[in-house]
C-alpha cells in the first residue's frame, strides 16, 4: 500500500508556545493582582533522571516569570517529615502549586502523602478530589501528560468529536486521566492494557492511538490504521547502535508507523516537552484562582 509519509508533530515548538502563553499569563497576573506564582517541587532521593527532570522544571518555571522552589530531601527521608514539608507548604501563600516528584522511595506511602496535598495547590492533578471532578467534568487541575497530549492532537484535528480513540495503558498518571479529557472531547474511548485480547486489532480500529505502556516499540506500525493520529507517551531507554551507548525510543516502532499514520508525534521531542509546560499552565491556574482571577 502506498500511502503519503506522516505528518510529524512538533512537541518542542508546540510546548514553547504553550510556555510563551504562560509567561504573558503571569505577567498579567502580576500586574492586575501583585502576586508572582509559585511552584514548589519536593525531590526525595537522587535518582539522576528525576534530578534533570526537576532542573529543568525550575529552569523552565523561571523563565515564565514564576518563583521557583525547590525542596531536595535525602533518601532516608522519613514519611512524617515529608508530610509535615507538604503541610508548611500548603500553608504558604507564596506557593501556588505544589508537586512532590515520583515515584518515592518504598518507606514512603505514596497515596498518603498525594492526599495531603492542597487539591487547590495540586498541580500534577493526582489527589482524589481532582481526578473526582474531572472524571465528573468539572473544573480539576488536569494530569500534565494528558492535558499536553490533548493539545497535540488538537494541533492536528481540532474537532475529536467521534473520533475512535484507542488507549493503550491503564495507569492513573496517564491512561485513566486520559479517557477522561478524550471523553470531553467527544470520542469514543477504549482503554487497552496488558491482559487485553487481540491487541492488534483493537488498535487497527483506532482513529486515535495514544500509546501509553512503557514497551518499547511494542505497538507496530501494521498495528496502525491508516491515516490515524499517533501520539507517543512512551520514554524508553535502549541500547543505541553504538556499542555502550543508548538511545531514547517511544511505545510504537516509529519508523514503521510513520509510513501509515496521517500524524505521529516523535521520542523524543513529542509528548515529553509538553509535560513541564502543561504543568507551568497548572500553577498559573493554580495562582490565578488563589486570587479569583
Ligand atoms: N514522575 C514522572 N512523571 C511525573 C509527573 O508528571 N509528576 C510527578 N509528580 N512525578 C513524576
Amino acid at each position: 500500500m502506498t500511502t503519503a509519509p506522516s505528518s510529524l508533530i512538533d512537541g518542542k515548538a508546540i510546548a514553547a508556545q504553550v510556555r510563551a502563553d504562560v509567561a504573558t499569563g503571569v505577567a498579567s497576573l502580576t500586574a492586575s493582582h501583585n502576586i508572582v506564582p509559585g511552584l514548589a517541587v519536593v525531590l526525595v532521593g537522587e535518582d539522576p533522571a528525576s534530578q534533570v527532570y526537576v532542573r529543568n522544571k525550575g529552569k523552565q518555571t523561571i523563565e515564565c516569570g514564576m518563583r521557583s522552589i525547590e525542596h531536595k530531601l535525602a533518601a532516608d527521608t522519613n514519611q512524617a517529615d515529608l508530610l509535615a514539608l507538604v503541610a508548611s507548604l500548603n500553608q504558604d501563600k507564596e506557593v501556588h502549586g505544589i508537586l512532590v516528584q515520583l515515584p518515592l522511595p518504598d518507606h514512603i506511602d505514596e497515596k498518603l502523602v498525594i492526599e495531603s496535598i492542597d487539591p487547590a495547590k495540586d498541580v500534577d492533578g493526582f489527589h482524589p478530589i481532582n481526578v473526582g471532578r474531572l472524571s465528573s467534568g468539572e473544573d480539576a487541575l488536569t494530569p500534565c501528560t494528558p492535558a499536553g497530549s490533548i493539545i497535540l492532537l488538537k494541533s492536528v484535528q481540532q474537532d475529536l468529536s467521534g473520533m475512535n480513540a484507542v488507549i493503550v495503558g491503564r495507569s492513573n498518571i496517564v491512561g485513566k486521566p486520559m479517557a477522561q479529557l478524550l471523553l470531553r472531547e467527544n470520542c469514543t474511548v477504549t482503554i487497552a492494557h496488558s491482559r487485553t485480547r487481540d491487541l492488534a486489532d483493537v488498535v487497527r480500529a483506532a482513529d486515535i492511538v495514544i500509546a501509553a505502556v512503557g514497551r518499547p516499540e511494542m505497538i507496530r506500525g501494521d498495528w496502525i490504521k491508516p491515516g490515524a493520529i499517533v501520539i507517543d507517551v512512551g520514554i524508553n531507554r535502549v541500547p543505541g547502535a553504538e556499542s555502550g551507548k543508548t538511545k531514547l525510543v517511544g511505545d510504537v516502532a516509529f519508523a514503521e508507523a510513520a509510513e501509515v499514520a496521517g500524524a505521529i508525534t516523535p521520542v523524543p521531542g513529542g509528548v515529553g516537552p509538553m509535560t513541564i509546560a502543561c504543568l507551568l499552565s497548572n500553577a498559573l491556574q493554580a495562582a490565578k484562582t488563589s486570587v479569583g482571577a
